[in-house]
């Protein structure tokens, strides 16, 4: 049983007083609700003192784990030079160098504050080189918070004919529907025939190349590659969990496809605010502020924030730790393992569930085949999905609410403890579907 203080209930009960978005609402055990104390490595404790180890990792940032020492250092050496200046600095030029010489379609790049700004800032510049409105994003892919984004993500409920677009909240103008075509995952023809009926009113197509945990289908994003090339409509890779998480250079190195325009994030942030634009020099040259001089098309992305320094050596100092041997090796290894130990636990259980994704970021669902794409996905009971997690918690272990993110910090005994959570909460979860 998870002993709570006094200290903390407050903490918990002030929170939710005063934070509207309190971030772990998806549990039906409100007593497993905490605030953190602190976190280090693959570990997270509560003010209370209850220590759990860490899959949701900041929502997939802590690839080396919490408070590594490289992130640390740049903490505390960085911010004597200033911590922000808008005019570029050292740090960021540092920073552009690494992702230029990683990430396959980056010629140019800006650095922002999120990947939802990326992602924004991507789909701004698709619009001004191609003179059109629309975007084709698919069905059940996040790319974040931004009014283009939310559409038809992970979150839709109905299934309306492709391409028509369903906002996931309220609050979004009703016109952005009309500019946010959808289509299908991992569905070629079904996603070939909408650009090739649509592609003189595209701007681009978004993707997340390995579709929240569904891996792109052998030939799906080759395919896409191919029939936005031949309109010369641009292709942008979300690569916000994907970049640097997947190797150097991400899922685009990875399957051998290379975007026009790529939006980073998370694996290179350290926690701190961050998102990046790569792609291709002529279209990151849209962004440069001499064209509105010029009277040239041009694409405005700027902030008060971006090229921030810290966050930009704090970036340097954790792809220099990726870039030393054994990194994604041992990313790769624990991964497979604690994924190998929840299909043990799956097949041991004989409960009705599998699992999707890569090593390093994978999620159980509770159907029978494993699904390739949103609709594939919507015979898994979300309900059972939040019970899991509960589970886990109880035991020590924090899951995301749809993924298990890994860290190189992951320790041999972390994955035993893991993979026996595993096997009570799943044992548990029979007993109460029984
Ligand atoms: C694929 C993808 N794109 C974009 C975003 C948005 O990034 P941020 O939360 O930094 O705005 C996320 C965040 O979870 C994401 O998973």
């Amino acid at each position: 049983m998870t002993k709570r203080t006094d200290e903390e209930r407050t903490l918990i009960a002030d929170a939710e007083r005063m934070f509207p978005t309190s971030t772990r609402c998806l549990t039906f055990d409100p007593e497993l609700n905490f605030c953190v104390g602190k976190a280090q490595g693959s570990q997270i404790w509560d003010v209370s003192g209850n220590r759990y180890i860490d899959y949701l990792l900041g929502s997939g940032p802590h690839i080396l784990g919490h408070a590594h020492p490289a992130v640390l250092e740049a903490l505390r050496t960085v911010p004597e030079g200033g911590t922000s200046h808008l005019i570029v600095n050292e740090h960021a030029v540092r920073l552009g160098k690494k992702i230029l010489e990683h990430v396959p379609c980056a010629d140019m790049l800006s650095l922002h504050s999120s990947g939802s700004e990326a992602t924004f800032f991507a789909m701004r510049l698709a619009r001004v080189y191609r003179k059109r409105d629309k975007i084709l994003k698919f069905e059940g892919a996040y790319h974040g918070m931004n009014d283009y984004a939310m559409m038809s993500n992970q979150w839709t409920m109905g299934a309306p004919a492709f391409p028509q677009a369903v906002p996931n909240t309220h609050g979004i103008p009703r016109s952005v529907s009309n500019e946010v075509l959808i289509a299908p995952f991992n569905d070629l023809e079904a996603t070939a025939a909408i650009i090739a009926k649509h592609h003189d009113q595209l701007a681009g197509v978004i993707l997340e190349p390995v579709q929240r945990t569904f891996e792109p289908r052998p030939g799906f994003l080759q395919g896409v590659r191919e029939v936005t090339a031949n309109y010369d409509i641009p292709l942008i890779f979300d690569e916000v969990v994907t970049g640097f998480r997947m190797g150097l250079g991400g899922a685009q190195a990875t399957y051998g496809v290379t975007p026009d325009l790529c939006a980073l994030g998370k694996a290179i942030s350290g926690g701190l605010p961050l998102g990046v634009l790569c792609g291709r020099d002529d279209l990151m040259a849209i962004a440069n502020p001499k064209r509105r001089l010029q009277m040239l098309p041009y694409s405005m992305q700027t902030g008060t924030f971006s090229s921030n320094p810290v966050c930009a050596s704090v970036a340097c100092a954790i792809i220099e730790e990726l870039e030393k041997p054994g990194v994604y090796e041992r990313l790769d290894e624990v991964g497979t393992r604690v994924r190998a130990g929840l299909r043990d636990a799956i097949a041991q259980t004989g409960i009705e569930a599998c699992v999707t994704g890569v090593p390093s970021v994978f999620e159980i669902w509770f159907t029978k085949d494993a699904p390739y794409d949103h609709r594939s996905a919507k015979g898994s009971d979300f309900y059972k999905n939040i019970r899991f997690s509960d589970l886990l918690l109880q035991q020590g272990v924090l899951k995301a609410a749809e993924k298990f993110f890994i860290s190189a910090a992951h320790s041999d005994e972390d994955i035993e403890q893991t993979i026996e959570a595993f096997h009570v909460a799943l044992d548990q979860l029979a007993r109460e579907l029984a």
